[in-house]
Formats: C-alpha cells, sequence, structure tokens
C-alpha cells in the first residue's frame, strides 16, 4: 500500500510581528483540514506551527502534486490570510505571491516537502520545519543522517544500511539536478552542498536493500520565493520529511544532528547568519533579533495512511547543552553588528535592500588610480 505524506507551508501573517502563528489562524487550518478528512480529500493531518509558518501535515493515497490536495492547502492559506488581514496580524498573505490557483502549489509561494513510499509494517516519519532559514538549512543534518558513519552508526554495523544512500540534489540557481551516491561519491556530493545557498538535498533514495530504490526515503522544500517574485518577500523557511528505522537510520540517528547548533543564513531580514536552536513547538517563536533561526521536529508514526501517535522531539532536556550553545553562538555573532559574516555575504544580499544603497550611492562614486 502507498502513502503519500505532505509537508505543505505557508507564512500567512505573524502575531506578534515575524514571530509566531497566531493560535486563530490554527484554529482556522484545524478546520478546514478535519473537512478535507471528513470529504476524503486527505486521510488525517496534523496542524502546527514554527515561528511565524503555518505547517500544514497530511496523509492521503493520491500521491504527489495532486490537484485536490494542494487545493486544499491553498484554500487554508487563502482562509488564513483573509483572517490575518482582518486581524491586521503582520505580513498578512506574506508567502502567496499569485491570487489564483491552477492546479498545483508549487510556484505560488508555499514551501512543499511530499513522498509517495509503499508504508512498511511500522513506518516512523519525522516532520522538521524551519523558521527563519532558508532550504539549503538542511543540507548538513540530511547528509550526516545518511552519510556520515559519525552520527549514523547504522552506517557501519547495520548490514541493511551498509551500501549507503543515493543524494537528489537540485542547483536552484541554474534549476537543474543531479544524483550523487555516497559513500563513493561522497568529496564530489560535499564539494556541493557545502555551497547551501545554491545546492540543496532534494531527496534521498535507498541503495540495494529492503528498500524500493524509487520511493525516496527524505524530501526538503527546495522553494526560493525570491526566485518566484523576483524580489525579497521574506525567507523561504524550509520543512523535511525523513523516514526512520529498518533499514533506515534509527529515530536517534535522525535527530543527531540537531546536537550542533550549526550556523544558517536567514536570521533578521533574511539578512544574517546565525546557530539554529532545536525547540519544543511551543518555543517555536522568533523573539531575539527575529530568531535566533528555530527548528521543530515532530515525529509520527503511520499505520494504513493514518497518524497513529505523535511527538514534539525537540521537546527534550537532552537538547537544552545545544540551546545553551546556541545562545551563545547567538550571542557573538550579534556583536558582529553590520559586518560579515553575521551580515551575509554581498552576492547574498543583492535580492535584500542593499541595490537600494547603491543605487542611490552609484553616482558619488569616483575612479581612483
Ligand atoms: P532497527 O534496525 O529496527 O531500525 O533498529 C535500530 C535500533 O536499534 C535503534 O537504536
Ligand atoms: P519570515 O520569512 O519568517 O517572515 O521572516 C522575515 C524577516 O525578515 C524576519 O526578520
Ligand atoms: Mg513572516
Ligand atoms: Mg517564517
Amino acid at each position: 500500500m502507498k502513502t503519500t505524506f505532505s509537508i505543505i507551508k505557508a507564512d500567512v501573517g505573524g502575531c506578534p510581528g515575524h514571530s509566531k502563528v497566531n493560535e486563530k489562524l490554527i484554529e482556522v487550518a484545524n478546520k478546514m483540514l478535519r473537512d478535507g478528512k471528513e470529504n476524503g480529500t486527505i486521510k488525517d493531518f496534523f496542524v502546527t506551527n514554527c515561528g511565524d509558518d503555518l505547517e500544514l501535515i497530511m496523509t492521503h493515497d493520491k500521491g504527489e502534486n495532486n490537484e485536490e490536495v494542494h487545493s486544499l492547502a491553498w484554500n487554508v492559506f487563502k482562509e488564513g490570510s483573509d483572517l490575518a488581514k482582518e486581524l491586521g496580524f503582520y505580513g498578512a498573505g506574506q508567502d502567496l505571491l499569485k491570487d489564483a490557483f491552477s492546479g498545483n502549489i508549487r510556484g505560488l509561494g508555499p514551501g512543499i516537502a511530499e513522498m509517495e513510499f509503499t508504508e512498511r509494517k511500522s513506518e516512523p516519519i519525522i516532520a522538521f520545519m524551519m523558521d527563519k532559514t532558508e532550504p539549503g538549512a538542511f543540507n548538513l543534518p540530511i547528509y550526516k543522517i545518511f552519510a556520515d558513519p559519525f552520527n549514523t552508526a547504522g552506517l557501519i554495523i547495520d548490514p541493511k544500511l551498509h551500501s549507503g544512500f543515493r543524494f537528489e540534489v537540485w542547483d536552484i540557481k541554474e534549476h537543474k539536478r543531479v544524483f550523487l551516491n555516497a559513500p563513493e561519491e561522497m568529496y564530489d556530493l560535499l564539494a556541493l552542498i557545502g555551497a547551501k545557498s545554491r545546492f540543496v538535498i532534494k531527496r534521498v533514495y535507498p541503495k540495494e536493500g529492503s528498500l524500493p530504490e524509487d520511493e525516496p526515503v527524505a524530501v526538503i522544500s527546495t522553494e526560493k520565493l525570491y526566485q518566484i517574485a523576483g524580489e525579497y518577500v521574506g525567507k523561504d523557511d524550509p520543512v523535511a520529511a525523513v523516514r526512520a528505522q529498518s533499514g533506515l537510520p534509527a529515530l536517534g540517528e535522525v535527530l543527531e544532528p540537531f546536537a550542533f547548533p550549526y550556523l544558517v543564513s536567514g536570521w533578521m531580514r533574511g539578512s544574517h547568519n546565525g546557530p539554529i536552536m532545536p525547540v519544543s513547538n511551543k518555543n517555536a517563536k522568533c523573539t531575539r533579533f527575529d530568531g535566533p533561526p528555530r527548528a521543530i521536529a515532530i515525529g509520527f508514526q503511520l499505520k494504513n495512511g493514518m497518524l497513529t501517535g505523535h511527538e514534539d522531539l525537540f521537546d527534550d532536556p537532552a537538547f537544552d547543552y545545544t540551546r545553551q550553545e546556541a545562545e551563545r553562538i547567538a550571542d557573538y555573532m550579534r556583536r558582529h553588528g553590520p559586518f560579515e559574516p553575521h551580515r551575509l555575504p554581498l552576492e547574498e544580499m543583492e535580492y535584500t535592500t542593499l541595490p537600494k544603497v547603491m543605487d542611490k550611492l552609484r553616482d558619488r562614486f569616483e575612479p581612483v588610480s
């Protein structure tokens, strides 16, 4: 039996500022997805938020890019935007870049991570959601989960994982993709994905083993808002879904990379680098300097397309030390103020406010010999 697991997200308005999704918008989403479940559009759902991003987690048997499912998500975001406008929430409708839905939500602004696969007897799956960062922020943890034996012990000691995984990497500037095998092409893979603002891991596939080789085991949203809108309109806060156990990395191996508060871009006005902080849903509100960037992880068990149980996985003292370290790094980075590398490098600022400053000063630049 094949199940599709879809995470579709959008920022339809924050309260206050860009900090958080208000409970009233969560209520709208829950009501509309409940209706969608009752009328058979989806099988099951879970609504949550990471910072100011409204996250719709849905299961169904309709495959990827299904018009009915995407249209349901679009309608939730539309309805949410309308309410956000009415209540004066900040940046109401921020991520809805087009007015009309035409068959597919891709290219309209929301972020999408969805995958269709054959359910195993027991199917643990983790939904990761981030705020104040970009799709490339998932490169480091996804690499560690599926290719780094210092993270994933199973790569060494579990015969089912020993052959490694296949990575689908997108060049999001040139709109091309390449498939690379780990461990064989590990250095080529790292050469690309280390440049995380351009090369982004889109999917991971199993190699020869117990699982179908054409069914993904992880998927990441790769939408770049500024590429759709032609100017900076907000950050492309990403989401990902990762399957675990029985021939795949164990749940704890999937979570382990987040014990390191690595640096990501997207903090404050989408223009600063800062540490990613793994937090519970309750603490997924971006306060200090609109951050620091946050990640949440909700783990599910799937059975016959139903979400039979869930857990807020970073709601755990095991990540307290990481959070403290993230705070220290946040403080260290903040002390740089407008200087790189806290502020993003020039190339990445091109779509924010810097061109306007350059325009203003253009005539005042003089040649120097
Ligand atoms: P599975 O092989 O069943 O995924 O178990 C791995 C494990 O023991 C996790 O620690
Ligand atoms: P969001 O993309 O999460 O709305 O954040 C925008 C921003 O500029 C926060 O400082
Ligand atoms: Mg926002
Ligand atoms: Mg956001």
